[in-house]
């Protein structure tokens, strides 16, 4: 909602002892379930800002894309009409090119490197950058390392990959690194790819552990390939016409809310992981757990080329060197 719209249709008065306080309902919408790793990012975000606030602000969660896609929640928050977003990074690029980089294949080492960096300095500057996309980059999050599955075989090389409708988030590295692997790339909101699988009208998806439980696609897919080949962050987003105004202890409060939804999100993503690969076999999945990711790498080779004729090397460079 619009800061001013927010504040007269949402806006109520608390009175404690003589004392009024606006009080400020936020909508907060994300993609997945209440029950998903972005569901306990959610409640973590909802309780800590409440609590630091003491009310102030509350905020009303929106799960399962009630608010849109990815796409359309980040374009809300630029015009006022969402308040706080958690979102993969998958879309933002569109927005926001230089966060592309993060979307190469096999370029984080493990979760501590995609951690480390997310929160270092790298990942700071990418979040202030934002501000110049009318963004407020609140903190990284995680979705996890990416993993594919797909109704038609067993995929353990990138000669599997032959022909098959692969659905993808809308961003070009990774239609890029898809088409260089073999398959055919299916750019499509999230929103769509659960019909899309179940009626066919793609292959494939890929997605992290958490994101296959939480979707339940074992309705709709047969087989899991643990490919692991790009690592998905995920990110809390505000308005600026949300923080724009507060004062600086406000704001604070936001930050720290993001932080504490990270926390969990990752605390989510690492139960998740633990028990994926046995979930997804109760259900009838067939997973195949030892996939040797140097042919997959070397087959996404273009979508490194391409990336780095457009915008250079430096911030590989840096992300690489990450210890
Ligand atoms: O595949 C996507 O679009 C994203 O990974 C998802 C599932 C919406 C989570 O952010």
């Amino acid at each position: 909602m619009k800061y001013v719209a927010s504040l007269a249709a949402a806006a109520a008065i608390l009175v404690t002892g003589g004392v009024a306080t606006a009080q400020q309902e936020l909508s907060l919408g994300y993609p997945l379930a209440q029950d998903s790793h972005y569901g306990d990012g959610a409640v973590a975000f909802r309780e800590t800002l409440e609590r630091l606030s003491d009310g102030k602000f509350t905020v009303v969660e929106h799960p399962s894309s009630a608010l849109g896609g990815e796409r359309d929640m980040i374009e809300g928050l630029q015009i006022g009409s969402v308040d706080l977003v958690i979102t993969s990074s998958g879309p933002l690029g569109n927005f926001a090119p230089e966060v592309l980089v993060l979307d190469l294949p096999f370029l984080f080492r493990d979760y501590e490197h995609a951690r480390g960096v997310l929160d270092g300095e790298i990942g700071q500057e990418m979040l202030e950058n934002m501000r110049d996309q009318d963004l407020v980059g609140l903190a990284w999050s995680e979705n996890g390392f990416r993993h594919l599955t797909n109704s038609q075989r067993a995929v353990d090389a990138p000669e599997d990959l032959d022909g098959l409708k692969v659905r993808t988030m809308e961003n070009q590295v990774h239609m890029r690194a898809f088409e260089a692997m073999g398959a055919a790339p299916t750019p499509m909101a999230w929103p769509e790819v659960y019909t899309a699988l179940q009626q066919g009208t793609v292959d494939g998806q890929e997605n992290p552990i958490p994101v296959i439980a939480a979707a339940k696609f074992w309705e709709v897919q047969d087989h899991v390939s643990l490919t692991g080949h790009v690592y998905s962050p995920a990110i809390v987003l505000a308005s600026p016409f949300v923080i724009d105004g507060l004062s600086e202890e406000e704001q604070g409060w936001f930050y720290e809310a993001a932080a504490a939804s990270a926390a969990a999100t990752r605390a989510r993503v690492e139960a998740d992981e633990a028990r994926g690969i046995e979930l997804f076999r109760e259900h009838g999945m067939d997973v195949v757990t030892e996939v040797d990711k140097a042919p997959f790498q070397e087959a996404a080779a273009p979508a490194w080329e391409s990336f780095i004729a457009d915008n250079g090397d430096e911030l590989i460079q840096r992300i690489q060197a990450f210890e």
